[in-house]
């Protein structure tokens, strides 16, 4: 019988436990995938001293289950970084932030020896864009990078929702992103972006991917 993708998601985390590594800081990112992740990191307690968290989100969770949650600032390197995405290609980019939190998953995974990227089968694409690309911009500069996303070719949306940043997010739909680092670069030079989430500088090092023959394993 097939697996249901929250089954799917469960079974890479669960592969993801065995990248922690025993006694350094542990990245966690966001989304229904890392919070099956979560849910099983008290199974490896002990080989964790604390964690930083890429959303108040996945923070709020940690903590109720009793891990100590560093602030970034406090911390110079990570080990592993373990986060979802909602598009990953065959060179490891990915589009990230449909829960939000692509500007601080930037920053985490900046300071992250490792990324591993846990997702289930649905997300692996020949070619980034169908998942609606995330913007996040400064309030103020919404209707500039609106019209600039649209001359890319793109229909845009204000989502209806403010970041753990204050800031807000813009979906651009229907870009074909064949140059996925190029394109990450170009948006991010624009006034007014806080961070585009495409993770193709720095993409994922490790996939975990969830099909209904078992985990599949892909490492750069
Ligand atoms: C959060 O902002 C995102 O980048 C998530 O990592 C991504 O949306 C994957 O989420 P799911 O695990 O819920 O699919």
């Amino acid at each position: 019988m097939a697996l249901t993708q929250t089954e799917l998601k469960r079974e890479v985390a669960r592969e993801a436990l065995a990248y922690v590594e025993d006694g350094k800081i542990l990245g966690v990112g966001t989304g229904s995938t890392v919070d099956q992740f979560i849910d099983l990191l008290p199974t490896i307690r002990e080989k964790i001293p604390a964690c930083v968290s890429s959303s108040e989100r996945s923070t709020v969770r940690l903590e109720a289950l009793g891990f100590k949650v560093l602030d970034m600032n406090e911390v110079d390197e990570i080990g592993v970084y373990v986060d979802g995405a909602d598009e990953i290609d065959p060179r490891y980019s990915m589009i990230k932030g449909g829960g939000g939190a692509l500007t601080r998953e930037k920053i985490v995974a900046s300071i992250s020896k490792r990324f591993v990227c846990i997702a289930d089968e649905s997300k692996k694409v020949g070619i980034l864009g169908n998942f609606p690309l995330p913007v996040e911009v400064i309030p103020m500069a919404a209707r500039a990078i609106k019209a600039r996303l649209e001359a890319f070719g793109a229909e845009v949306t204000l989502r209806d929702f403010v970041t753990d940043n204050q800031c807000h997010i813009l979906d651009a739909r229907g870009l074909e992103i064949l140059e996925p680092e190029i394109l990450e670069r170009e948006i991010n030079s624009w006034p007014g972006v806080v961070t585009v989430g495409l993770f193709a500088e720095r993409g994922a090092d490790v996939l975990l991917l969830g099909t209904n023959e078992g985990v599949k394993t892909f490492t750069r």
